[in-house]
């Protein structure tokens, strides 16, 4: 069974072709970086508008290269929460309009829900042996991305169905924002993520201490923005490091896209070593959330997945840590925003026969 992916939750207009929710004919992302990147931040009203341009060649792209017919489809499964309410609406209009026309069900999909569906699906493509290719469950997954940090406990009903419950959540940025701000910060540029994770090796990540506060309540819950902060106090009090983000921003004008020698010709060794810090208090603190709620739940594997898990060092410490079960990420393409996840997580929906009528609404703040 085919099913089509739409996904346009916020600066990533994707749409994808997805068979039983296990093997992807086609994965098409049309980015926004170079709209939003001068900005250093997605532009809301700038991100609705793209969309609206994309949407159309995309999903025809996704039919095409998928060697399908439109007659061959299932069902779509579209996103339609949380994210940017303008955003969300293109692509959810665009799949009720595609629903009304082709006569095929819709499907609402959560966007976090997606995310943990990129690595089920990469898994079962796998289909590795002792398990099939199949995670061990119940699992923890944490959803990591530019506009969420979510800690999950999930398990599969008979129905084949999954069920998550929210087990802690950031209560301020998302981890994936915190590198955004920093690298913004620090003139280094949107998106934050990739250029910290390249430039982080070159700085000693013990040179600057920073403290995480522990969150009254639920002690399971993030916080990243005082860590933010503490970035923002270091810098003002160095004029030479204010004057070497200026000239990187100097020469960001002239160069949009420097190469990793040119970012090294621009950056101190403190710089290096407040960004190697930096990244390393980002990973501790979600790793030792992890292991908090992997003690308490008992979960057979952990699954780490949104844009922030293509870090290589978060990768390499949650690997590295006796959690005593597996841990799994996606694919780095599979991380960031696509509808191949969107598709695949419609598919145990598809199964159950739970679709969304027309009147289904796309919701800023969705829960899952
Ligand atoms: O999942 P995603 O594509 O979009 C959202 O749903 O938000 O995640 C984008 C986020 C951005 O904040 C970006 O800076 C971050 O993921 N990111 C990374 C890396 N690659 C992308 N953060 C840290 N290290 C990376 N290598
Ligand atoms: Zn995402």
């Amino acid at each position: 069974m085919y099913l089509l992916g739409i996904e346009t939750s916020c600066d990533e207009t994707a749409a994808a072709v997805v068979e039983s929710g296990e093997k992807i004919h086609s994965n098409i992302v049309a980015s926004q970086i170079a709209t939003h990147g001068r900005y250093g931040g997605v532009v809301p009203e700038l991100a609705s508008r793209e969309h609206l341009r994309a949407i159309v060649p995309v999903v025809r792209l996704a039919v095409e290269q998928a060697g399908i017919s439109r007659g061959d489809l299932a069902a779509v499964a579209v996103t339609c929460g949380p994210g940017l309410v303008g955003s969300l609406l293109v692509g959810l209009t665009y799949a009720k309009a595609l629903s009304l026309c082709w006569g095929i069900p819709l499907i609402g999909v959560n966007h976090l829900e997606g995310h943990i569906h990129a690595l089920l699906l990469e898994e079962k493509q796998k289909a590795r042996p002792p398990n099939g290719g199949e995670v061990e469950l119940p699992a923890l997954a944490l959803v990591v991305s530019g506009g969420h940090t979510n800690l999950f406990y999930l398990w599969r009903q008979e129905s084949g169905d999954y069920l998550y419950r929210l087990l802690g959540r950031t209560r301020d940025d998302a981890a994936g924002e915190a590198f955004d701000k920093v690298a913004k910060l620090l003139g280094l540029g949107y998106p934050g993520g990739p250029i910290i994770d390249r430039l982080a090796p070159y700085g000693n990540p013990e040179a600057v201490r920073f403290t995480t506060s522990k969150m009254k309540g639920n002690d399971l819950d993030f916080s990243f923005s005082g860590l933010k902060t503490a970035v923002l106090r270091y810098v003002q009090a160095s004029a030479a490091l204010e004057q070497e983000i200026e000239q990187r921003r100097q020469m960001r004008r002239t160069t949009p896209q420097p190469t990793l020698e040119k970012w090294l010709a621009t950056a101190s060794r403190s710089t290096l070593d407040l960004i190697a810090s930096f990244q390393q208090a980002v990973v501790t603190e979600l790793l030792r959330r992890a292991v908090d709620a992997a003690g308490r739940h008992g979960a057979r594997s952990l699954i780490v997945s949104g844009g922030v898990a293509c870090n290589s060092q978060l990768r390499e410490r949650f690997s590295a840590n006796e959690l005593g079960f597996p841990v799994y990420f996606p694919s780095p393409a599979l991380c960031t925003d696509n509808a191949a996840m969107i598709a695949a997580a419609g598919y145990p929906k598809l199964l159950a026969g739970r679709f969304s009528g027309l009147s289904l609404a796309a919701e800023a703040s969705l829960r899952l």
